[in-house]
């Protein structure tokens, strides 16, 4: 359970703990607003002196971001340490019992191959936009060389995660136009993209760049719209949809996929918080009454836009889950991001309708209960992660 408890740690599951003890460090907070952040690309100055911790912040940094090392942030290496442990390769996994499944004519019922497509086509094209505002907005603007380290680990696993979509639409024949360009032909999908693509497109802007507390905000808008909406909420629904199929002995190679995907993106999100968390305290007045109504207002949004998927995806529910469901299930989430966020909960009274899910979580024992041939892909460390 390392990574959970070092996660409670830094994201103040416990409200007791305050941020100097969360593994947080305090830096007095710059006043910088023309600055433009080091991309690492810049004239060598030759002769400089060498980099000092205290030197290095999470936006606005005017250290070498090219010297990876004294590292400032080790939650930001620990995390890389850990996705590179975690390594998986989609090939590696069997579809030849999907494959027979997919191509019964009575193993799945019609509503299960809609939800499956769907499901599908969201992460196709979810995947590349992640890998896209890591590449053209985080890394950019995130001008901490440990953090960039985790960002090119999670890059690559973005790809690995695309190839995974590749890789199961080549197996099961399934039309490939029809799956990757989901996200243009299904309304729900669409807007959850748009959504997304709403809070990158601004840091797309050439002319952007941190320093002004309003160009700040928008950087940690986007940080939460991609890691927080995308990863940490809306992706949890599609996991929830595949991983009940497995748990029904159905499509258990996606399944398998799945839960890899899944421990990836949990540290994917845990590394966004972590990194909108340290951002806050080194930018203290970033962080005000109205900032926060504007993030909990992107919570409610995105939940809208969960709810209305939920429905395109099983518009008479299926495998015990219904829309309502995901709408609580979304709802249970969104409480335990805020609570990580230092936010209080917005949604009272809301219990887990997938208990399962924090059991799926366990890799050892769903490779037992989908009678998938066993691969342990740890080459180092625990396999524990968190939900
Ligand atoms: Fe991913
Ligand atoms: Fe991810």
């Amino acid at each position: 359970m390392d990574n959970i408890q070092r996660r409670d740690i830094f994201m103040g599951m416990d409200d007791s703990v305050d941020s100097s003890s969360k593994g947080m460090l305090q830096t007095k907070e710059k006043e910088n607003t023309t600055s433009k952040n080091s991309s690492g690309l810049e004239k060598i100055e030759q002769g400089a002196g060498r980099v000092r911790v205290d030197d290095k912040s999470m936006i606005n940094s005017r250290a070498d971001v090219n010297q990876l090392v004294p590292i400032k942030y080790e939650w930001a290496w620990q995390r890389y340490v850990d996705g590179c442990a975690n390594h998986w390769m989609p090939t590696e996994i069997s579809m030849s019992k999907d494959i027979y499944t997919w191509k019964h004519p009575t193993e799945l019922t019609e509503d299960e191959r809609l939800m499956l497509k769907r499901n599908l086509g969201f992460f196709a094209s979810s995947e590349s936009l992640v890998a896209n505002n890591i590449i053209f907005a985080i890394y950019k603007h995130l001008s901490n060389p440990e953090c960039r380290q985790y960002l090119l680990r999670q890059a690559f696993e973005e790809a690995i995660h695309t190839h995974c979509f590749q890789y199961i639409v080549q197996s099961l024949g399934l039309d490939e136009g029809e799956i990757f360009n989901l996200y243009r032909e299904i309304p729900s999908v669409h807007d959850k993209a748009s959504w997304a693509l709403k809070h990158t497109q601004q840091l797309d802007d050439p002319e952007f760049h941190t320093g002004s507390m309003e160009n700040n905000r928008l950087f940690v808008k986007n940080m939460i719209a991609l890691y927080v909406c995308m990863e940490s909420l809306w992706f949890y629904t599609g996991f929830a949809q595949v991983l009940s199929m497995g748990r029904r002995n159905k499509m258990t190679g996606i399944a398998e996929q799945y839960q890899y995907i899944m421990r990836d993106e949990s540290l994917h999100f845990n590394f966004g918080i972590d990194a909108v968390n340290q951002i806050r305290i080194e930018n203290p007045t970033l962080w005000t009454d109205s900032f926060e109504k504007e993030i909990i207002q992107m919570i409610h949004e995105a939940l809208e836009l969960e709810v209305a998927y939920a429905y395109d995806t099983m518009p008479r529910g299926l495998l015990g889950i219904t829309a309502p469901m995901v709408d609580e299930y979304m709802k249970y989430i969104a409480n335990r991001r805020l609570n990580q966020l230092g936010i209080a909960e917005e949604f009272p009274n809301i219990t887990n309708p997938f208990p399962w899910m924090s059991e799926v979580v366990d890799l050892g024992k769903e490779k037992n209960f989908f009678e998938t041939r066993v691969t342990d892909y740890q080459t180092g460390g625990a396999l524990d992660w968190g939900e």
